[in-house]
């Protein structure tokens, strides 16, 4: 192997000290042999030497004088990721044979000079390229008192970026160092810095190896930019915007939509793009095809051809514009059930096209292929449909599923009687329910009385009135669409289960109409049993569209995106609770940018298919602006909002649910519970004096800006947790990480198997009840002599559905790659025993609850998760097999 040769200048040499004579005869020959010059800044003495002469003469001296031998051989091996046909070709090899420059960096500084040392330099080749792995391997003479080695730079000669998994570094004395990168390098000719990576040994900022400080800072400082220009693809700059880029002003006026983020809207902030602004409106961000994020949180060009957010890509460019091409009427809906059935009996012949062709195998799951160049559609049956066809029918699923279906984050205790909005009078009309206290004693059948329900906590609710009715007469005006605001109330049953009392349906005054509310019930003549199943619609339309943009994106996607943002700019990647959140924060970014440009934007998947169409998105900010706290985002506080738990110091996790068959809550609070023991063991070994959290100025740099910058909105609120002692850092990451994996796997990866079947959760009701308006006859002539069909139409169009569909089945779906929560061990936590410990610790309890859950779902006295045709409740199982398997808690939000 042929080393390079690095060597120091005269004028340098001229300001050391001088060294001994065995490095004197050494430099002297480098002199001879002066090639580049790499600095980080000026170094002092003894720098290395590779030169093949230098070599040669080194090894005699080191035979003749092997105790004064000053220079060890050290060995770099780099495993890179191949990409694609170029790196495999001859040409390519010859190319790029030393197309890596490695520099190892000394964790200490110079003891006589106080300065850094000068790095250790050489040329990494390519040895070997087998199985899809490249290696460069890289030799070099590192001087006896260099010190231990802390980190390399890197320097990616090729005219494009490469991929490198990691560097291990053996023949040192101290054993072998691993360093873990995974992570692109751009060119440098894209930009002239060099890559750091630091060692697996993980350092508070006051702890870092004072070789290493500058290096600590600049890195973040690469990473934070300078907060202008437009971003290119290979930066890792990260930095903040509002939500400016989701309506299309220059397209149309029709596409123009508020910024999010700011005192009009508030809501968190997002990765900055820095693209211009649009001709018509400078506040808005123009529209691009390719969103920015930064590099490494793109992966997709590495990962397998199933990687979730390239196949979720696929069916938004390229199986959806199919789709509205074979549906021509928008507004054609289904004639008959049976109709709705067939999407899951009968295949679908997509028109000819050659978007698809690329995409084809990446829709493997609900794309068949006939023949070339012929694409069937065929949809899985969801699994809930497969168990009981009739489930979606009957109240008693409509009611388990607030509690163990894809949203049991809305169900809330009725802590106050009668129900009253907070709206203004004025405006919206009488505040008061028309759910009355007659009305729900004599449908529970004078089992108990209100005031008792009431005290004995009987009473739950799915209240979406004062949310929904600012934009009911706003939506009315849209085509195809229509708004209520609602309550929906419940009665709880000796047996834990939640029984309907009645659906309140209301409509705030318009020009010279006054409020119109109806309450419907479930009953038992015909009329009203169909009115009811009507009502229901409304509210299944209701709660899919606040479980989509309130419980699902902005809680989970949209308010995560924050905590990476600042992390990656205030904490160094050296930080330990920069790695421990680090596997928590894997593709979201990325799955955020392509919600933005495809799922949340202005005339996106969301907005025409969902009830609140244009407005949907701005709903979400209304929610962000009234009920989001952080300190409420941690499970068990959740709980006790929402009044379903109060707290118990002598019950199991502190807290004691007012349901016990809960499935959510009870599954949930297990793996909170090992969340919290892991961040506990993690935190306590790092911050083991107290004092060292306030001392952390990276720590506290980065929750200042989590608050103050991605939260701007909320900057001032009470509530923030402030970052003091362990305990203060143990639960706030229990919550981040809780987010990112338990609350986003429940209210995700469900989408298909509740929502797939899209009678049983419509995301949209498309048209107002027959009784609304006694002007109109013909619909209520309609409904009494085919409710069916009224039902029918007021369910989402064909193409509607059919969109929703595809999308469901991809956002449901596990890609093979997928890292579930305690499945992996980090490198940097392996090379430490206590963290190792813990993580095991964790990995144990977490294949425990895997248990639990299956042993609860095997026991019939538990209603809500289990029973005939009932899927049972699955969907905390910390592991799962790639697919839509309705299971599995990934460690990130990454789809
Ligand atoms: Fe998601």
């Amino acid at each position: 192997m042929i080393n390079s040769t690095t060597t120091t200048s005269d004028y340098m040499s001229s300001l050391l000290p001088k060294p001994p004579p065995l490095l004197m005869m050494m430099m002297k020959l480098r002199s001879v042999q002066q090639h580049h010059f790499h600095h980080i800044k000026p170094k002092a003495s003894h720098s290395s030497i590779h030169a093949s002469a230098t070599t040669h003469l080194l090894d005699s001296l080191s035979q003749t004088s092997p105790s004064s031998n000053p220079l060890s051989t050290v060995t770099a091996t780099v495993t890179v990721k191949p990409d694609g046909l170029f790196s495999r070709t001859f040409l390519s090899g010859l190319l790029y044979r030393n197309a890596l420059h490695l520099e190892l960096v000394s964790a200490d500084l110079d003891p006589d000079t106080g300065l850094e040392k000068e790095t250790v330099k050489s040329y990494a080749y390519k040895v070997r390229h087998k199985d899809g792995v490249v290696k460069y391997e890289a030799k070099f003479r590192v001087p006896t008192g260099f010190g231990e080695i802390g980190a390399v730079l890197v320097e990616n000669e090729r005219g494009k970026e490469i991929y490198i998994e990691n560097i291990v570094i053996r023949g040192l004395t101290y054993g072998p160092i691993n360093v873990s990168c995974n992570s692109w390098v751009h060119s440098k000719h894209d930009n002239p810095e060099k890559r750091v990576f630091f060692t697996q040994k993980s350092y508070l900022p006051s702890d870092t190896p004072s070789g290493l400080r500058r290096l600590r800072e600049k890195d973040m400082e690469d990473k934070r930019g300078n907060g202008g220009g437009e971003r290119k693809s290979y930066d890792r700059i990260y930095d903040y915007d509002t939500y400016n880029d989701l309506g299309n002003p220059d397209q149309s006026q029709d596409l123009a939509r508020p910024v999010l983020g700011g005192n009009n809207h508030p809501y968190p902030r997002r990765c900055r793009t820095g693209r211009s602004s649009t001709k018509t409106d400078p506040s808005s961000e123009s529209r691009s095809s390719s969103v920015y994020v930064p590099r490494d949180e793109a992966f997709s060009d590495v990962k397998q051809a199933t990687f979730s957010a390239k196949t979720l890509r696929s069916v938004l460019h390229a199986l959806v514009p199919q789709i509205e091409m074979l549906i021509l009427d928008p507004n054609l809906g289904f004639t008959y059930f049976t109709d709705i059935d067939q999407l899951f009996n009968q295949q679908v012949v997509l028109p000819k096209s050659q978007k698809i062709g690329f995409f084809r195998s990446l829709l493997a799951n609900i794309l068949k292929v006939l023949l070339e160049g012929v694409d069937i559609l065929e949809f899985e049956t969801p699994a809930m449909m497969n168990r009981d066809t009739f489930a979606w029918f009957r109240d008693e699923e409509f009611c388990r599923q607030t509690l163990a279906g894809l949203n049991p984050l809305s169900i809330q205790l009725v802590k106050e009687w009668p129900l009253k909005s907070k709206l203004d009078p004025e405006i919206y009309g009488p505040p008061e329910s028309n759910i009355t206290t007659e009305l729900v004693e004599r449908h529970i059948k004078g089992v108990m009385s209100v005031e008792e329900a009431l005290e004995k906590r009987k009473m739950y609710m799915l209240d979406y009135h004062d949310l929904l009715l600012p934009y009911v007469n706003k939506v009315r005006e849209l085509e195809g669409t229509t708004l209520y605001g609602s309550r929906t109330l419940f009665f709880l049953t000796p047996d834990d289960t939640l029984q309907p009392v009645a659906i309140e349906l209301v409509i705030p005054p318009m020009g010279d109409k006054p409020q119109w509310k109806q309450v419907f019930t479930p009953s038992h003549d015909a009329t009203a049993c169909w009115l009811w199943k009507l009502a229901k619609a409304h509210v299944s339309a209701h709660d899919a569209g606040y479980h989509q943009l309130v419980i699902h994106w902005l809680r989970t996607h949209c308010c995560t995106e924050p905590y990476i943002i600042a992390a990656n700019r205030q904490l160094s990647e050296m930080h330990p609770i920069y790695r421990l959140l680090h596997p928590h924060f894997r593709y979201t970014m990325e799955i955020n940018a392509l919600a933005r440009e495809s799922l949340i934007n202005g005339g996106g998947i969301i907005e025409t298919t969902f009830s609140s169409g244009k407005y949907s998105v701005e709903i979400s900010s209304i929610a962000y602006d009234q009920s989001w706290r952080f300190d409420n985002e941690a499970l068990p506080a959740d709980l006790i909002q929402r009044g379903m738990a109060v707290e118990d110091p002598s019950a199991k996790h502190g807290l004691r649910l007012m349901i016990q068959d809960y499935p959510y809550a009870s599954d949930g609070l297990i793996l909170w519970d090992a969340i919290k023991q892991w961040v506990t063991d993690y935190v306590n070994h790092y911050y083991a004096d107290a004092s060292s959290v306030v001392s952390d100025n990276e720590l506290q740099a980065w929750w200042t800006e989590v608050r103050t910058e991605g939260h701007a909105d909320k900057k001032d609120e009470p509530w923030w947790p402030v970052l003091r002692t362990p305990t203060d850092v143990i639960h706030t990451l229990t919550t981040i990480i809780w987010v990112a994996s338990g609350h986003h796997a429940a209210v995700n990866f469900g989408q298909y198997v509740y929502g797939g079947y899209f009678p049983n959760r419509p995301t949209i009701a498309r048209t107002k009840l027959p009784i609304e308006d006694p002007s109109d006859g013909e619909e209520h002539k309609l409904f009494l002599e085919k409710p069916e069909v009224s039902l029918l139409k007021c369910f989402p169009t064909q193409i509607q559905a059919t969109k929703v569909m595809a999308v469901l089945d991809v956002l449901s779906s596990h890609s093979p790659d997928e890292e579930y929560i305690g499945e992996k061990m980090e490198p940097s936590w392996e090379e430490d025993p206590v963290i190792k410990t813990a993580f095991e610790r964790l990995n144990l309890k977490l294949k425990e609850l895997d248990a639990i859950i299956d042993q609860r779902n095997g026991d019939l006295n538990l209603k809500n998760r289990t029973g005939a045709g009932v899927v049972a409740y699955e969907l905390l199982k910390p592991f799962s097999t790639p697919g839509v398997t309705g299971k599995g808690v990934p460690n990130s939000i990454s789809i």
